[in-house]
């Protein structure tokens, strides 16, 4: 955070949900909330340095412009708060995703293993066949927690560039979305190593949502996800829909599309 000491240049972006700030030749763009913290600690450098807990507070709500986040270190320092949406209990979908992905997305298909990417602290885990599954996950604190709640299920701690298990499916719910294009078509490469016949994601896919926000999201439509998936010799074999009850019921967004949808890929 050292940088933070010293700004060179201060301008208002054209986008008036955020400020965009120049420092050291590097752009970052805070949340307009966030940059009025900002303000305040410039006036005082003194109070930057004393002030740990605040700029661990705008280092999690920085966004870099012209270097890639770190997404490793975002999902780490954020522990568990952004896994699902806060306060709507387990299931803020209003329904059980993993059931919807055992028993109606792959219910015919068999296999021998399966990779949960991003499985978080393993809500979806107990879905599954404990000798057949494999949660993966950048955040190590969410996979201790995981390990906690399913002491019988296996997870790995695995770093952006890492190859992943082999497999027969890999499912992803709501993960690609918090990956910008370029990590996710070197996601998908790895994910082709594996040599997995079957991928299914689920995301709300819409373009309208808003983005820059935490944790970091990137909204892509069906056809989107199905060019990424065509370039790595994947087909769309089924598409399903259903309503995100914490999205749907909430002003703030249903105005917007705020179906879940589950794609399930075969390799051609
Ligand atoms: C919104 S949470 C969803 C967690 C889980 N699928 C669930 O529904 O409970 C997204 C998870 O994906 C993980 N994640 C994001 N990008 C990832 C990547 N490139 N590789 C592995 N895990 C990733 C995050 O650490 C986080 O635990």
């Amino acid at each position: 955070m050292k940088v933070l000491e010293k700004i060179f240049s201060v301008k208002n972006s054209e986008n008036r949900s955020h400020k965009v700030f120049t420092i050291l030749g590097l752009k970052f763009k805070f949340k307009l909330k966030d940059s009025n913290i900002i303000n305040i600690l410039l006036e005082n450098n003194k109070l930057i340095r004393k002030n740990q807990r605040l700029l661990n507070k705008i280092e999690k709500r920085m966004y870099m412009l012209d270097i890639p986040l770190d997404y490793k270190k975002f999902w780490i320092n954020d522990d568990l708060q952004n896994i699902i949406p806060l306060n709507w209990g387990k299931y803020p979908e209003g329904f059980n995703p993993g059931e919807v992905i055992s028993k109606e997305i792959l219910k015919d298909i068999p296999y021998n293993t399966i990779v949960d990417f991003g499985c978080g602290y393993g809500r979806l885990s107990e879905n599954f066949n404990p000798k057949k599954y494999i949660g993966i996950d950048l955040n190590s604190k969410a996979l201790e927690k995981a390990k906690e709640n399913n002491p019988e299920y296996n997870y790995l701690e695995i770093n952006i560039d890492s190859e992943y298990p082999k497999c027969d499916i890999v499912f992803a719910y709501t993960v690609f979305l918090h990956n910008d294009d370029k990590t996710l078509k070197s996601i998908l490469c790895r994910l082709k190593n594996t040599n997995c016949k079957y991928i299914m994601i689920a995301d709300i896919m819409s373009k309208n949502w808003p983005e820059n926000i935490i944790p970091p999201t990137y909204h892509r439509s069906v056809e989107e996800y199905n060019t990424l998936m065509s370039d790595i010799g994947f087909s769309l074999i089924l598409e399903k829909r259903y309503p995100y009850k914490r999205y749907a019921e909430s002003a703030e967004f249903n105005h917007l599309n705020t179906d879940m949808s589950f794609l399930l890929y075969k390799q051609d």
